[in-house]
């Protein structure tokens, strides 16, 4: 698939590519929607689950898009077009893509707002209004923010304006030179985070509710949940990891590079992880209280660390540098496809996809507030967009992309494209047999339909 057409802007090096997935896949999935899933459903057993779903679904798929990437260097409307053109096979596959395309618009609605909090708590820590707080307080600091449109209206409008203005400047522009600082600063906040709770009254007990599974406290939802944060963490499902593939020079080894972000991404979850639940324990607050825990936990920690405004600025800094790297990975397939189909610069591609994205974010911001009691199936407009995105959308577009890698592609390409080598051989068992058979029966049972 060589045609000069398409081929489009390349990472400079295998770095950059990894780094740059590694930058979509760690986000406010792994510091701020794992710690409270894995406490919301029941600490170690949900933690074990999860981790089988990374390496017996998550690995096998995350190498299948990558190298539909790769092969179709187009954005994934149009690469699986060209695939399936390629594999003789139906265009219907291209629909897997706009699958794809939607999943991403829809999460990044709600994930803009969620930024937004992390840039309102860089602005608490600096103030040093955290200082010393009590749990009770920052509680009540969280709830305020929580239930002010106007605040989080401000600063969901603040973070899609910055993601959009990076993501018109292109890959190279933009993309490569946001993700190359990032990591290794928010690793070293974590590891100091961590030194922090290993030293806390809770640590005994966060410790043993995030890796002793006890699997009576897991229900079928917990298992779908499990599964549908793999394929949420990782970022699959949905066509960002494959037009980051598209981008990948030929010779690169697609499994190394996606077994090195998916373990960095695993990594980094478990140690949010274990920074936050012995403050949990050490300040008797609950597990269960959902997507303010980070909020609600950490500034304790930081309130008592010595310089912990400076600490803690520094690390809602960095959690708002992961999210804006994966913010960009998850507009990135519509912008691509609107700048390919519609012949639109990328300015206005981002202008149009980011607007439609920022008025939908309002839906997210009116949950907490506005709309808190208007629920569909016992869910809020937020709850209700997240379910659907990372429990239902994105299973099913790693389903698709299973099928077409195992099934519709022919075993000479898939095998020259990703030259493993005698672990071919499983990836091909794995993407043939386990990862679709798995996500489909968590999937059916989960709602009831088997
Ligand atoms: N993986 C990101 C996170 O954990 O925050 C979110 C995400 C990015 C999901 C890109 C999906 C995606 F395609």
């Amino acid at each position: 698939m060589t045609d000069q057409r398409f081929l489009h802007n390349q990472w400079s090096s295998r770095l950059a590519f990894v780094l740059a997935a590694s930058g979509s896949a760690i986000g406010l999935g792994n510091i701020w929607k794992f710690p409270y899933l894995a406490g919301e459903n029941g600490g170690g057993a949900f933690v074990a689950v999860y981790l089988l779903c990374v390496v017996a679904i998550g690995i096998p798929i995350m190498i299948a898009e990558t190298m539909l990437g790769r092969r179709g260097r187009q954005s994934p409307i149009n690469t699986m077009l060209t695939l399936a053109q390629e594999a003789k096979t139906s265009s219907a596959w291209h629909y897997a893509g706009w699958l794809g395309m939607l999943s991403g618009f829809l999460i990044l609605s709600y994930y803009s707002v969620i930024a937004g909090w992390s840039m309102i708590y860089i602005f608490k820590m600096s103030s040093g209004y955290l200082t010393h707080i009590s749990a009770d307080n920052a509680s009540r600091v969280f709830n305020e923010l929580k239930s002010s449109p106007e605040i989080q209206f401000i600063w969901h409008t603040v973070f899609m304006a910055t993601t959009m203005a990076i993501v018109s400047r292109g890959v190279s522009g933009g993309l490569e030179r946001a993700t190359r600082f990032m990591m290794p600063g928010l690793f070293i906040m974590l590891v100091l985070l961590d030194g922090y709770a290993m030293n806390s009254d809770g640590f005994a007990q966060g410790i043993s509710f995030l890796f002793k599974p006890d699997f009576s406290r897991i229900s079928g939802e917990s298992v779908l949940v499990a599964m549908g944060q793999a394929f949420f963490s990782l970022g699959l499902g949905m066509g960002s990891i494959m037009i980051y593939g598209s981008y990948l020079p030929d010779h690169v080894s697609i499994s190394r590079s996606t077994v090195f972000v998916a373990s960095a991404d695993t990594l980094v979850a478990l140690l949010a992880g274990v920074a936050i639940f012995p403050i949990v324990f050490a300040n008797h607050l609950e597990p269960t209280m959902g997507p303010g825990l980070i909020f609600q936990t950490l500034p304790i920690a930081f309130g008592q660390m010595p310089g912990g405004s400076l600490f803690g600025l520094l690390f809602f800094v960095l959690v708002f540098f992961a999210a804006i790297t994966s913010a960009i990975a998850l507009i990135e397939p519509a912008v691509a496809w609107l700048s390919e189909n519609r012949a639109m610069s990328r300015e206005t591609a981002c202008l149009r996809s980011g607007l439609g994205c920022w008025l939908l974010g309002f839906g997210t911001v009116f949950s907490f507030n506005l709309w808190s009691e208007n629920t569909w199936f016992g869910k809020n407009f937020f709850e209700l967009v997240d379910f659907i995105t990372a429990n239902i959308m994105l299973p099913v577009g790693g389903i698709l992309v299973a099928l077409f890698a195992g099934w519709v592609m022919k075993r000479e390409v898939t095998e020259t494209e990703l030259e493993m080598g005698p672990a071919y051989s499983y990836w091909r068992l794995a993407i043939r047999y386990a990862s679709p058979l798995a996500v489909a029966l968590v999937t059916l049972s989960a709602i009831g339909v088997v």
